[in-house]
This record gives C-alpha cells, sequence and structure tokens, in this order.
C-alpha cells in the first residue's frame, strides 16, 4: 500500500445542476439559438486533454462551438507557463479581445490553465484586462460550472487559484478534438522539481488515476474507433506510487496492450531516472506499443544535469539507449533538450552536441532556457548573452537536420505501417505517421483519413518521407 493514498472523487452532482443551469440562462439570453464557445488552447498535450473536459461541460451545459471568436458567447484560453514566450502570447492575444469585448458586452472572456496558478500573472490580469470575468487554475477543472455560473449570472468577476486539494476527479463528460487520434492522462502533476520548471508549482504533487478508470477509458477509446491513444503524464514512469496497491507503468501499458483492436498505443514523457528496462521489455514485447521512446534528456553535460537536478548521469542516460536499441531494433527515439541553462559554458554544451551524435535521434523538441518566476534556476547566475545562446541552439539544429536527414534517407526503400492523419490543404496529398512519429507523405484519396496502410518509402526529404502505399 502508498503512504499517502490519494484520494479519487467523482465530479459532483451539483456540477451538473450547474450546467443545466447554465443551458437554461443561455436560452434565455439568446432567445433559443444556441450559445456559442471558443476555446484556444496553448502548450502540452495535458492542456488539450483537459479542455477536452472543458468542453465537454460546455457540450453539457448546452454549447456548441466555433473557430471564430467574434461569432463566441463564451471566449476561453487555456494558457501554459513553461517558457516565456508562451506566457507573452497569451498576453498578446488577450489583450486582443478587448474589442471583441467593446462589441459584444455580453461575451464571457475566461482564461484558466497553468498560467493562471501564479499569484503575480492571475494579479497582472486582474489589474490590467477589467474584461476578462472567469479565471481559474488548473485545480479548479472539476467546479468550472459552478464557477461559469457564478461569472455569468452574478455580475462580477471570478478569480480562483490555488485550489489543490489533492485529489483526483473522474466522471468528467469528454468532448474529445480528434475522432481517431486521443490522449489518455494516466496521472497529473510532478514531483521532480527539475530546477528550471514550473510545472510542479501550477500542476501540483503527482498523482495517478486508478488502473481500472484507465483501463476502461482505454476500452471505450478504441471501441469507439480511435486508433492512437497516448498515455499521458508529467513523468509515466513513476505511474502507480500514489494507489493503494502500487503498479509500476510497464504493467499498466502491458495491460492496456491486451485489449483487442487495431490501434498504436504512445505514451509521454519518460523520465530517463526512472525509465526501467522492465518497461523497454514491455514495449519490445507489446502488440500495440509504438516502437518510440521520447527521453528528454536536456542536457549532455554531468554539471549541468546536477545543476538541473535531473538524477541521472549522461552515462546512465546513454545504457538506457543502448537497451532500448538492443531490444527494439529501429527504435525511434526522440528528446527535449534546454540551451543556455545558467551557468552553461560551450564545453558543457559540446557534451550536448556528442550525445545528439551518439544517439542519433529521429526528431528533438529544443529550447533556450526561460527563468520562471519561482523556481531555483531563475535566481541562477546566469552570464552568456541571449545572442550567444541563439548561436549555439543554431548549431545544434544544424546538427539534427543532418542526422534527420540521415536517418530518413536509410528507410528509403522500406515498408512502413503508418496511420493516415490528414489531407494536406496545400497540396491535396495525405499526411502520415509511422509507428516512430516520422511523417510520410503520400497520394491518395480523403476516404483513406485514419485508417492504416502499409507504405512504400520512396523518397526522403530533411525528416519527411514520401511513400506509396502498397496494395494489400
Ligand atoms: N526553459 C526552457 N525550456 C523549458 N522546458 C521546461 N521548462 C523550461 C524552461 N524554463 C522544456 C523542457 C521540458 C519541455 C516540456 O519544456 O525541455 O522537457
Ligand atoms: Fe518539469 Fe522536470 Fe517535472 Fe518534467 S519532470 S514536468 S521537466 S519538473
Amino acid at each position: 500500500m502508498a503512504e499517502n493514498p490519494v484520494q479519487t472523487d467523482k465530479l459532483s452532482e451539483k456540477q451538473y445542476e450547474y450546467m443545466n443551469l447554465i443551458a437554461e440562462i443561455m436560452d434565455i439570453r439568446k432567445l433559443g439559438e444556441k450559445p456559442l464557445a471558443f476555446i484556444r488552447t496553448y502548450g502540452c498535450q495535458q492542456n488539450v486533454a483537459d479542455s477536452e473536459r472543458i468542453k465537454g461541460m460546455l457540450e453539457k451545459s448546452g454549447f456548441g462551438f466555433t473557430e471564430t471568436p467574434e461569432d463566441a458567447d463564451f471566449i476561453l484560453f487555456n494558457t501554459c507557463a513553461v517558457r516565456e514566450h508562451a506566457e507573452d502570447r497569451v498576453f498578446g492575444n488577450v489583450g486582443a479581445l478587448k474589442n471583441i469585448k467593446r462589441k459584444h458586452p455580453h461575451i464571457l472572456i475566461a482564461l484558466c490553465g497553468c498560467m493562471m496558478e501564479q499569484e503575480h500573472i492571475a494579479n497582472r490580469i486582474y489589474k490590467s484586462f477589467p474584461f476578462v470575468g472567469l479565471v481559474f487554475g488548473t485545480h479548479s477543472l472539476h467546479h468550472f460550472p459552478e464557477l461559469m455560473y457564478d461569472a455569468l449570472c452574478n455580475g462580477r468577476r471570478v478569480f480562483e487559484r490555488g485550489n489543490d486539494d489533492k485529489k483526483i476527479y473522474e466522471g468528467f463528460p469528454i468532448r474529445r478534438d480528434g475522432s481517431f487520434k486521443g490522449w489518455l492522462p494516466i496521472m497529473y502533476g510532478c514531483n521532480n522539481f527539475c530546477t528550471y520548471c514550473i510545472v510542479p508549482y501550477v500542476r501540483g504533487r503527482e498523482r495517478s488515476r486508478e488502473k481500472d478508470v484507465i483501463i476502461s477509458e482505454a476500452r471505450e477509446m478504441i471501441g469507439s474507433g480511435y486508433k492512437d491513444i497516448t498515455l499521458l503524464g508529467q513523468n509515466v514512469n513513476s505511474y502507480g506510487k500514489t494507489l493503494d496497491e502500487p503498479l509500476s507503468f510497464a504493467s499498466l501499458i502491458s495491460e492496456i496492450d491486451e485489449i483487442e483492436g487495431d490501434y498504436w498505443l504512445r505514451f509521454m514523457t519518460s523520465h530517463p531516472k526512472d525509465c526501467s528496462r522492465e518497461l523497454i521489455d514491455a514495449i519490445a514485447g507489446g502488440r500495440h506499443i509504438s516502437r518510440h521512446l521520447h527521453l528528454p534528456f536536456q542536457s549532455g553535460s554531468d554539471r549541468i544535469l546536477k545543476a538541473m537536478n535531473r538524477h541521472y548521469d549522461r552515462k546512465k542516460y546513454l545504457d538506457i539507449v543502448s537497451y532500448a536499441k538492443e531490444r527494439i531494433p529501429g527504435v525511434s527515439l526522440t528528446s527535449d533538450i534546454i540551451v543556455g541553462f545558467p551557468g552553461e559554458t560551450y564545453e558543457d554544451f559540446k557534451q550536448t552536441l556528442s550525445l545528439v551524435r551518439e544517439v542519433e535521434f529521429t526528431s528533438l523538441y529544443t529550447f533556450i532556457y526561460s527563468p520562471r518566476v519561482g523556481t531555483p534556476a531563475a535566481s541562477m547566475d546566469d552570464p552568456i548573452p541571449a545572442a550567444e545562446k541563439s548561436k549555439w541552439f543554431r548549431e545544434l539544429l544544424d546538427i539534427q537536420e543532418e542526422i534527420a536527414a540521415k536517418r530518413c534517407a536509410s528507410m528509403v526503400g522500406q515498408t512502413e505501417r503508418v496511420l493516415i492523419e490528414e489531407v494536406k490543404e496545400k497540396t491535396g496529398e495525405l499526411n502520415a505517421r509511422t509507428s516512430g512519429n516520422i511523417i510520410v507523405e503520400l497520394e491518395g484519396g480523403e476516404s483513406l483519413v485514419g485508417s492504416f496502410r502499409n507504405v512504400k518509402i520512396t523518397s526522403a526529404r530533411n525528416w519527411i518521407l514520401k511513400g506509396e502505399i502498397v496494395k494489400e
């Protein structure tokens, strides 16, 4: 039994009553016409999954959805706090809503998500954006209908943050964005406190959803035609530690993998400090688990990894990678990297470059370090000028482009199973993705979208492949 098992609660009846009340009010205000919501999501897939729950609650409150903010009765931005750039975009876009509010005074403008859990941000919104009527943080999702009702009816601005009761809530209505690609959160929060990262402060302590709830959500998704399901958590490798009966992530994914059907199972994000051989064995032996490991290493320098509080070193990372390459032939590895962490020298950065060359990643998500208020790294000495960091960043991109191009070129002639995802607007070609998450462009009709096909790779351009469907 876990030391402090996390309590699970259900979205309460009261919240469903608020959804009905919102529907009644909107019906009167709109004289029977369907009210519309515009939802914009910034940041990671966890935010996308939260927005799908908010949309589910709005749908139950009688709302339809629009892509045009001017047509909406309710506008919501679900925000991201992970880097300054994401926050600046939100501030810019919120500022632009002022005109819409002036033209349509009855519109309710709301902000939620990670940025709103930070006191200095909520205060700035309160003071500088008086037309924002509702603000709530990541811990308030389970009483969003009540907050919205309050903001709609009581003529006052509703602000709520810091509401972490350390529980898990189930029973949300969900309106998923995709019909064959979907997200399945298995845990929330993070306990790692990497020194650069704001996430543990805005999403609270790690807590895992019950295995049975996850399995039944997976069954439901597979049953209704989902072909590509990504299990989500900040650190999926520590799944299960807060459960009454602790369970490893490797066991969870292997159990989901037993569900019959035609689908791929993905997961993100894995933390190298907890990435077990058992998990790699589970991928190797899986029937549906994609042969892809997203394993952020952040820096190739042991000195910087220590300053980042990452709890692994370069050697441990490379050991996991070589085990993965041995057990899963052709495994696709991807990673996150931070360039220019406080105190990083060019010598440290060269260690990152050499690790990138050694591993040969399929693709990388690269970021220039961005100081976050309240994190330990924000008060560390940071003498390297921004222009120098940008130069290093460019050097990293150039090396990765070369590696990705080489990897893609080596796939020409192979046959790959792909999931066809969309018709490209510009060219009318199809975009598909391999199990290793590499994009393949194909000729074919719209009716193929959402299906698996075997494809012969005919050519490669940088990190994109071209292919032809193999007749089956
Ligand atoms: N600055 C730059 N990148 C960051 N990340 C997290 N915090 C910061 C920050 N303060 C990156 C990490 C993480 C990814 C989701 O975002 O690489 O893995
Ligand atoms: Fe942030 Fe580190 Fe937690 Fe990832 S593992 S969310 S980088 S603190």
